[in-house]
């Protein structure tokens, strides 16, 4: 079985692009990293993966007339580079639906609450300010549907009494990394697949989003 080839979108600091850069050294590990695409030039990730020797690609948005250009062009470069999957890790745009139609089922995200509780922007302050005892991430297949898409996996964590959104970001962060990292070599190893608007884990569907325990993922 071929490496999967993973395309990473990223608009910030990287430091998930970093967690699947350390997972793709490992010895058993199925993936590579052929790109990592953003739309942010000065961002920290594009530095991480230059610096590791991976192809970067950054685009500017203000060169673009409007946001649907944009995603049509940055997508036509990624497809240059022929990835099996795009992992968005902290890509900080609202993707066109024409542009990730292509991808539907080879797009997955990650984002830190878990959903479908608290879609979008804010997610520790909304999950203390809602009281909850347990906060986390997920990954999921991304759709049109704004952090919509149909969730493979959770990692959670208990919110403690004193915990800000930065406290709790701080710590959920390392999880998140985890959770990325076993999610996408499930998918490398074709352990986990988008069959309509539900997931597939070893060819059943899955009834409730894998949990990690570790650094691995079970139902
Ligand atoms: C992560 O918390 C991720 O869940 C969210 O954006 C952040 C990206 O952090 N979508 P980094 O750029 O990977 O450090």
């Amino acid at each position: 079985m071929t490496n999967l080839r993973l395309a990473v979108l990223a608009s910030g600091r990287g430091s998930n692009v970093g967690a699947l850069m350390a997972a793709q050294r490992e010895p058993d590990a199925r993936f590579e990293i052929v790109l990592v695409a953003g739309d942010r030039p000065e961002a920290q990730a594009l530095r991480i993966a230059e610096e590791a020797g991976i192809a970067t690609l950054a685009l500017d948005p203000r060169g673009y007339a409007d946001r649907a250009r944009f995603d049509a062009d940055l997508f036509a470069r990624i497809a240059a580079y022929a990835p099996d999957l795009v992992v968005l890790a902290g890509f900080m745009r609202i993707l066109d639906a024409a542009a990730m139609a292509a991808w539907r089922g080879r797009m997955v995200n990650i984002h830190p609450s878990l959903l479908p509780k608290y879609r979008g922007l804010k997610t520790h302050e909304r999950a203390i300010r809602s009281g909850d005892e347990v906060h986390g991430a997920s990954v999921h297949f991304v759709t049109p549907e704004l952090d919509g898409g149909p969730v493979i996996s959770h990692v959670e964590m208990p919110i403690e009494a004193g915990d800000t959104p930065a406290s709790l970001a701080a710590r959920l962060l390392p999880l998140e990394h985890r959770l990325l990292a076993a999610t996408v070599d499930l998918i490398a190893r074709r352990r986990i697949a988008l069959a309509g608007n539900r997931v597939d884990f070893d060819g059943a569907q899955l009834e409730a989003p894998l949990r990690l325990a570790g650094r691995s993922l079970a139902p």
